[in-house]
C-alpha cells in the first residue's frame, strides 16, 4: 500500500493500548528487515531517518526505496524524521513525501520550542495533513552530533506539557522521562518514571513517543566484544519497561541503537567465521536477517503484531 500517514496509525493503537516500533535506517538492508518484518507480523512499522542518515542515504535514494516496499508490504508503513532541527529539516522532509515528521525544540526555551513546533505544524498539516512529533523535556545521550549529559537532561513537566500542546498543535509529543539515547543508558537498575508517563497521558489524551528505548541486548554485546569489539558493560529497557510504559500511555517506541549492535555484532562474527569472504552480500545478509529478527521481536513486545 502507499505509504501510510502515521497519524491514522495512531488512531488504533492509541484507542487499543500499544506502541508501534519506529525503527531507524539509513540503508538499503535495514530498511528490507523493518518492512519484511512488518509483512511478516502483519504490524503496522515506522521507519525514520534522521538528518544523519538522510545525509548519508541521499533525501531522494531513501524515499524512493521506503516508497517502493511500502507498496509491496500489506502492512502500513509510515516514513518519519527522527529530530529535524529547523525548518528547513521539515520542509525538506514534508516535500520530499515522509508521511511524518519530528520537531524537536528541546534545547531551546520553551517559549522558542512553542513557536518552532507552532510553525512546522503549520506546514505539515497544510501540505498534506502531515503527522507531527514535537518533544518537551530533554533526554540525555548522544543525537546526530548533539551530546546531552546527564546534567543538561530534565524530565517533562506535565503542566508545562498542556501549555506546550495547546499552543503548538502537535499531534504527539515524546517525553522526557529517564531514558537516553544511544549504548549507554543506566548506571544501575532500569530508572523510568512510569507514573509521569501516566500524568501527561491523563492530561493530554494524545500519542506519547519513548525515545531511547533500545533493551541493548547483552548477547550483541558479547558477541561483538568476542570478535573484536570494545564496548564497555551496558543495559538498556527489559520487556517490563516497555509494557509498563505502553499501559501509560506510550504509542510509538524508538528504536536504533538494538538494531546497530545486532548488526554490528552479525557483521563481526561472520568476517571472523569466513575469513575468505569478500562478497558483500554474504556479509551483509546474515546480518539483514538477524536485524529483521530483532524487530519482529519487538512488534511483538509492543503488542503491534496482529494490528495491521
Ligand atoms: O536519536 C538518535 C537516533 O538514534 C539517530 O541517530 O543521528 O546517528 O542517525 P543518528
Ligand atoms: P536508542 O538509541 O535507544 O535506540 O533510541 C533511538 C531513538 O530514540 C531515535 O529517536
Ligand atoms: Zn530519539
Amino acid at each position: 500500500m502507499p505509504l501510510e500517514i502515521l497519524g491514522r496509525m495512531y488512531e488504533k493503537a492509541n484507542r487499543e493500548y500499544y506502541a508501534i516500533g519506529q525503527f531507524n535506517f539509513s540503508n538499503l538492508e535495514f530498511l528490507q528487515s523493518a518492512v519484511e518484518a512488518a509483512e511478516e507480523m502483519k504490524s503496522p512499522v515506522i521507519v525514520a531517518c534522521s538528518t544523519g542518515a538522510i545525509k548519508y542515504g541521499g533525501i531522494r535514494n531513501l524515499v524512493n526505496l521506503t516508497r517502493t516496499m511500502a507498496e509491496k508490504c500489506s502492512a502500513p508503513v509510515a516514513l518519519h524524521l527522527d529530530h529535524g532541527t529547523s525548518m528547513d529539516h521539515i520542509k525538506m522532509c514534508v516535500d520530499a513525501g515522509f508521511t511524518s515528521v519530528m520537531i524537536d525544540g528541546s534545547h531551546h526555551s520553551l517559549d522558542e520550542n512553542i513557536k518552532l513546533t507552532r510553525e512546522a505544524v503549520e506546514y505539515a498539516h497544510k501540505n498534506g495533513g502531515i503527522t507531527v512529533e514535537a518533544e518537551l523535556g530533554r533526554l540525555g545521550g548522544i543525537e546526530d552530533d548533539i551530546k546531552v549529559d546527564e546534567a543538561h537532561a530534565c524530565l517533562t513537566d506535565p503542566q508545562e506539557a498542556v501549555r506546550f500542546v495547546k499552543e503548538s498543535g502537535c499531534d504527539s509529543l515524546a517525553v522526557a522521562v529517564g531514558t537516553s539515547h544511544g549504548a549507554y543508558k543506566f548506571k544501575g537498575a532500569v530508572k523510568i518514571d512510569f507514573d509521569r508517563i501516566a500524568t501527561i497521558k491523563k492530561l493530554l489524551g494524545i500519542p506519547l513517543v519513548l525515545h531511547g528505548a533500545s533493551s541493548v541486548d547483552p548477547e550483541s554485546v558479547a558477541v561483538i566484544n568476542q570478535y573484536g569489539g570494545k564496548m564497555k558493560d551496558t543495559r538498556g529497557l527489559d520487556a517490563e519497561s516497555y509494557h509498563k510504559a505502553i499501559r501509560n500511555g506510550i504509542n510509538k517506541v524508538n528504536i536504533d541503537t538494538d538494531l546497530r549492535l545486532k548488526w554490528t555484532a552479525v557483521v563481526r562474527k561472520t568476517l571472523h567465521d569466513k575469513p575468505e569472504e569478500f562478497d558483500p552480500r554474504n556479509i551483509l545478509g546474515p546480518a539483514r536477517a538477524a536485524v529483521k529478527e530483532i524487530i519482529k521481536e519487538k512488534m511483538k513486545l509492543l503488542g503491534s503484531a496482529g494490528k495491521a
